[in-house]
């Protein structure tokens, strides 16, 4: 686990000590059975992550597991309601919830992070917070015509209009991952199959185990 003096952020703190908890993630995954990971969902608006992360979530918790997702509709009504969508404050959000993800890793829970998170550089940034193993970035990779025709939140056409500023895909840039564990066309397959990939990911990595269901 990398701790703050290699993530290379500067800090206003001095004369703060790391404490190492004795109950840590590998004594929780031993008494729990599965591991700790970050399942970073990211895509355009509209494109299936929170219902995907929920979905996941769900299929999780009914096989006994210790999850929680972080959605990004949901954050910005709390932690991160001081932001709006600058590129500056997407990238300080994406950081808050990179943080936050990683706190979910160390207490042994497996965290599901729903956030257009469209930046490269801040997605690096959030991965490079933990081992490279525990985090799996999860492209949602419906397109821009399939989103903006299911416009769920009657986003698209406020931000065609010009009610809506910096809306990613439209006037803000999305960038793709290049090399995500998981690129699932959410615009295409049913919401049964993606929590199916996922799922066998999952146990594929040895996060969870396969003998229950
Ligand atoms: S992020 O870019 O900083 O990762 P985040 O996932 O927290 O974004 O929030 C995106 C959600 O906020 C969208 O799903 C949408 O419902 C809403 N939203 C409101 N304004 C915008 C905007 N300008 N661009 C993108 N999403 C927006």
């Amino acid at each position: 686990m990398k701790d703050a003096s290699t993530r290379g952020i500067s800090s206003k703190s001095t004369n703060i000590v790391w404490h190492q908890a004795s109950v840590d993630r590998e004594v929780i995954a031993q008494k729990r059975d599965h591991q700790s990971a970050i399942l970073w969902f990211t895509g355009l608006s509209g494109s299936g992550k929170s219902t995907l992360a929920n979905a996941v979530n769900a299929a999780l918790f009914d096989r006994g597991l210790s999850t929680y997702v972080l959605d990004g509709d949901n954050i910005r009504h709390g932690l991160c309601k001081d932001l709006g969508f600058s590129d500056s404050d997407r990238e300080e959000n994406i950081r808050r919830i990179g943080e936050v993800a990683k706190l979910f890793l160390d207490a042994g829970i497996i965290v599901l992070t729903a956030f257009v998170s469209p930046f490269r550089s801040d997605r690096a940034k959030a991965r490079n917070l933990v081992e490279g193993k525990d985090f799996i970035e999860i492209y949602c990779s419906a397109n821009l015509k399939t989103c903006e025709t299911r416009d769920t939140k009657g986003l698209y056409a406020k931000a065609r209009s010009g009610q809506i500023n910096d809306f990613t895909g439209i006037s803000s840039p999305y960038e793709e991952p290049k090399n995500p564990e998981l690129d699932i066309n959410t615009g295409q397959l049913t919401l049964e199959e993606c929590v199916q990939i996922i799922i066998t990911k999952l146990i594929e990595l040895e996060i969870i185990p396969a003998n229950n269901h």
